[in-house]
């Protein structure tokens, strides 16, 4: 499916709600940048996330963790003047919300206020319950995250499957639950057992988007760079690649300088 310019309607929080009560499924994907949220957005994407995952994708760190603020604000504003069709969430990095409510409504504010951006992700329940609240209160949509959140990766020490047990199982839908009372419009749930996400998802009236966490949720999510086989290095088994962009881009530029070492670029007719 392409959206064509007159025909899209904005996705908003609600519609993503009607979408699980009629039980269309929710598309959702990353974008950081201007030219990949236009083409995520034209093919029809319900939900851009500008994931704090822009941190590796984009600036090659190894975790979540050192993104910050105002980098957000930079990859989330270029991608609000992509879209136009697109419900576009922004992740609150890692520090800018879990000291204390405050502080996360003021990053909440800030992200709102220099993106343009139409609501906010953080990872974690009942441990960022205040603030979730506070940055509800002040109109600011909020989606949840649980399950694999990277940025607790070193409390975690792996990124393996989480809430096998049942302590961390009956927690974690403890945390939707909550999530779902306070306000939040929808929740991420990510590397878990997909029947603990199908009882997740059966338990709240709020749309459940899984990665990794098996078919029976409202919607899915990938990172796009891996979704389109930019990256190499990352193949979780619930990875799926629809292209291999690396193995592609890499023919076309070996190409293009084998093309400008032998002076067959540019050629008469690509001159002036
Ligand atoms: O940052 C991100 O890309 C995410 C997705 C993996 C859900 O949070």
């Amino acid at each position: 499916m392409s959206i064509s310019k007159k025909e899209y309607k904005r996705v908003t929080t609600n519609s993503l709600i009607e979408m699980k009560s009629r039980g269309e499924k929710i598309s959702m994907l990353t974008s950081y940048d201007y030219s990949m949220a236009k083409i995520v957005d034209q093919a029809g994407t319900d939900v851009i996330l500008v994931g704090d995952s822009a941190s590796n994708v984009m600036a090659g760190h190894e975790t979540t963790l050192p993104i910050t603020l105002d980098q957000m604000i930079y990859h989330a504003s270029s991608v609000v003047r992509a879209v136009q069709r697109a419900l576009v969430v922004v992740d609150l990095p890692f520090g800018s919300y879990q000291s204390d409510p405050k502080e996360a409504l003021r990053s909440a504010i800030r992200i709102m206020k220099e993106s343009g951006a139409h609501a906010i992700k953080v990872e974690g329940g009942h441990q960022i319950k205040d603030s979730v609240k506070r940055i509800l209160n002040a109109g600011v949509p909020v989606m949840g995250h649980l399950g694999l959140t990277p940025q607790s990766i070193y409390k975690f020490g792996t990124y393996t499957v989480r809430a096998k047990e049942e302590q961390e199982a009956e927690q974690l839908l403890k945390d939707a639950q909550m999530l779902e009372k306070l306000g939040c419009f929808g929740i991420v749930l990510e590397k878990i057992p997909a029947q603990l996400a199908a009882k997740v998802a059966e338990s709240v009236q709020i749309p459940i988007i899984g990665i990794g966490a098996g078919s029976e949720v409202d919607g899915q999510v990938l990172v796009i760079h891996d979704m389109i086989g930019m990256t190499t290095e990352f193949s979780p088994r619930f990875l799926r690649r629809y292209l291999n962009l690396f193995e592609s881009m890499t023919t076309a530029i070996s190409e293009y300088v084998s093309d400008v070492k032998s002076k067959r670029f540019p050629n008469n007719e690509e001159q002036y």
